[in-house]
């Protein structure tokens, strides 16, 4: 009695200590979770998007002015985790040349390269074109321009205001990193 009393207990404790570890991992995977939907941090690398060298970090160099844009994630450095459980997390990285920037984007640039948020603030397509003969970013949807010499402003379509800039600066090796929270509205809107 005393033997299938102390077994069971056994049983109990340890089902309750395989629950403890169950919910533990539940925690780590809410964590997990939380910090892919988390927007990009201070000291977060800038890695590929998509690609052959995708979450692999982006070098600043192969970005070169008149090239267009790269769509990229932040991620964190120290537990390599992807920041893409959001799509306003969505950054676009691009190479300006120095001397055209305004004073706005030179202050948020790492060298000749901006970043800014890729959602449209139109209706949220990603800013994945880029019209090379005047240096804009483009939306492919419904044809919205953003010059990224000039904080991301709307020089064209029915966008209602610019894309967040994301501040940049140097990393070890080349590399792109967070240097500041977004700086503006992230996603679609304000329309007024
Ligand atoms: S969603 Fe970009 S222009 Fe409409």
């Amino acid at each position: 009695m005393n033997n299938e009393c102390s077994c069971n207990r056994r049983t109990a404790v340890a089902t309750l200590a395989g629950t403890g570890i169950a919910l533990l991992g539940g925690v780590g995977a809410f964590a997990q979770g939380d910090a892919k939907s988390t927007r990009p941090q201070p000291g977060d690398v800038l890695v590929h998007a998509d690609g052959p060298n995708a979450s692999k970090p982006i070098a600043a160099a192969d970005l070169k002015p008149g090239s267009p844009q790269v769509l990229a994630w932040a991620m964190d450095p120290s537990s390599k985790t992807v920041r893409d459980g959001s799509k306003l997390n969505q950054v676009l990285v691009i190479a300006v040349d120095p001397s055209k920037m305004s004073d706005a984007t030179k202050a948020n640039a790492a060298g000749s390269v901006v970043a800014y948020s890729a959602v449209c603030t139109h209706v949220g397509c990603l800013v994945e074109g880029f019209e090379k003969n005047v240096d804009r970013l483009l939306c492919p949807c419904h044809q919205s321009e953003y010059d990224p010499a000039d904080s991301a402003k709307v020089t064209n379509g029915p966008a209602p205001t610019r894309l967040a800039a994301l501040a940049l600066k140097a990393g070890d090796g080349g590399t792109l990193v967070v240097a500041a929270t977004f700086k503006g509205h992230v996603g679609i809107g304000p329309t007024s």
